[in-house]
């Protein structure tokens, strides 16, 4: 499958991000799980989720997005299930989705940060659909 990018170029999807580093998805994640516990509407989420566990989730992300983005299959969870409890709506995956793309856009190149914004799209998607929330706001390219 190939998405095209906001510049035209097209990156097939299951390509692995080049120039994408550890330490860049470890910045990604602490940036944009920093403003996401600041956010109003998704803050208490977390909250309420992962009292004294905030760290280990951090370290879970961090290697979900090296398993996506450099191939190293460190991450081995079910995303479904982490999320099925937790009574999530679309407005929450549309703003959940606008931070991240906002934080991806600021701190990274922007091949590299188009690269995981398609990537958590797609993902946003498939746990919609898996949690029976159907997607509203996709802003597919
Ligand atoms: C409304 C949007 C979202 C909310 C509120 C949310 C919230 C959460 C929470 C609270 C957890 C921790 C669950 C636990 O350990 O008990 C979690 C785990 C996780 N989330 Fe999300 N999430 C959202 C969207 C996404 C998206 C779009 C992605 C992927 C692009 C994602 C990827 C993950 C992964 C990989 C885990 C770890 C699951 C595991 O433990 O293996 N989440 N999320």
């Amino acid at each position: 499958m190939v998405r095209h990018t906001a510049a035209g170029r097209s990156i097939p999807i299951g390509t692995p991000a080049e120039g994408v580093t550890e330490e860049m998805i470890r910045e990604l994640v602490i940036t944009f799980y920093d403003r996401v516990l600041k956010d109003a509407e998704l803050g208490p989420i977390f909250d309420r989720a992962l009292p004294g566990r905030w760290s280990a989730h951090l370290a879970v992300m961090v290697d979900f997005w090296s398993s996506i983005a450099l191939r190293t299959a460190r991450y081995r969870g079910k995303p479904q299930a982490a999320h099925s409890g937790l009574d999530l709506a679309p407005e929450q995956f549309t703003r959940w989705l606008a931070l991240f793309e906002e934080t991806a856009r600021e701190i990274m190149e922007p091949d590299a940060a188009e690269f995981f914004i398609l990537r958590a799209q797609r993902i946003a998607e498939s746990l919609q659909i898996g949690l029976g929330i159907g997607p509203k706001a996709l802003h597919l390219p």
